[in-house]
């Protein structure tokens, strides 16, 4: 099994191939991550665990770029049978005073590339009628967070899309995954947390562990779930906001084949 991880040089995405190799011993890895020295530690690290992966340095952000990537992840290990994309940067400042720059940036990584790279490997998944998809969205794409306008509103656009994909492909052998975190710790989390001042609610904020945010994802994976919320108590938020997407993706008309 190929697993194409993006942003798994550190965080989440590492304890994700950890949780990954425990169900599926013999996969294989194709790494994208900017951090070039993290990524060549983790791949040492599986290497020396015995377990075949490809390290590819690159921001995610230069889009037209990454059909390269992934050819050259097919060179490497083959047909890509699972895309976790999971890379991102929190940057928490108001609107007024991040330049725009910034917050294209984050709308890059977070939704532009993943749509990009989906756009890439689908294709052959739904060719051989099988295949997965995992992406990462998070909490902050639900609840209207201060200093989030573009960080919220990227991670809403790619649970969003991830969301409407899998009603579409679901009768096709492949399965999508939308995951909302909540607060993990990680170095995301504890940058993003140095953007707010301290007051009651932010001293008791749930805060989960990546470990075990990455051994529900891929138990949920398995049991074909189609979203994740971690930890347990921003699921109920969540879903104020599923039902109306679910009453519009069962009663909507089917769009038309081409
Ligand atoms: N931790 C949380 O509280 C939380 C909550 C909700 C959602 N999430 C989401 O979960 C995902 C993983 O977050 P995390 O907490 O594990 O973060 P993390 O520990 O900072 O790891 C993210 C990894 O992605 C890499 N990356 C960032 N920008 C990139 C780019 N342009 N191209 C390629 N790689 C890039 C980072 O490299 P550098 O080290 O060089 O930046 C880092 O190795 C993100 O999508 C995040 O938005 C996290």
């Amino acid at each position: 099994m190929h697993i194409f991880i993006t942003g798994a040089a550190n965080g989440i995405g590492e304890a994700t191939i950890d949780a990954l190799l425990e169900k599926f011993s013999s996969a294989i890895f194709t790494i994208v991550d900017k951090n070039e020295r993290a990524l060549q530690q983790v791949c040492e690290k599986l290497t020396r665990r015995g377990v075949k992966n490809h390290g590819i340095a690159c921001d995610l952000t230069e889009i037209e770029g990454l059909p390269d990537v992934v050819r050259r992840s097919r060179a490497a290990l083959g047909e890509i049978d699972l895309l976790v994309n999971n890379a991102g940067v929190m940057i928490v400042e108001d609107f007024s005073t991040m330049p725009w720059q910034r917050g294209k940036m984050m709308l890059d990584i977070h939704f532009t590339a993943p749509m990009r790279l989906i756009s890439e490997i689908l294709p052959a998944m739904l060719a051989r009628g099988a295949g997965g998809i995992i992406n990462v969205a998070s909490m902050a794409g639900k609840a209207l967070l201060p200093g989030c306008t573009w960080y919220g509103a990227s991670k809403a656009a790619i649970g969003h899309a991830s969301e409407i994909l899998q009603g579409e492909v679901k009768d096709k052998g492949i399965h999508v995954l939308t995951v909302y975190p909540g607060p993990i710790s990680t170095d995301l989390e504890r940058s993003a947390r140095a953007g707010y001042e301290e007051n009651w609610v932010s001293r008791f904020t749930p805060v989960g562990r990546r470990e075990e945010l990455a051994r529900r994802i891929v138990k949920a994976y398995l049991a074909k779930d189609t979203v994740l919320a971690y930890p347990g108590i921003y699921d109920s938020a969540r879903h104020f906001h599923s039902i109306a997407g679910w009453v519009v993706q069962t009663f909507a008309p089917r769009t038309k084949g081409r």
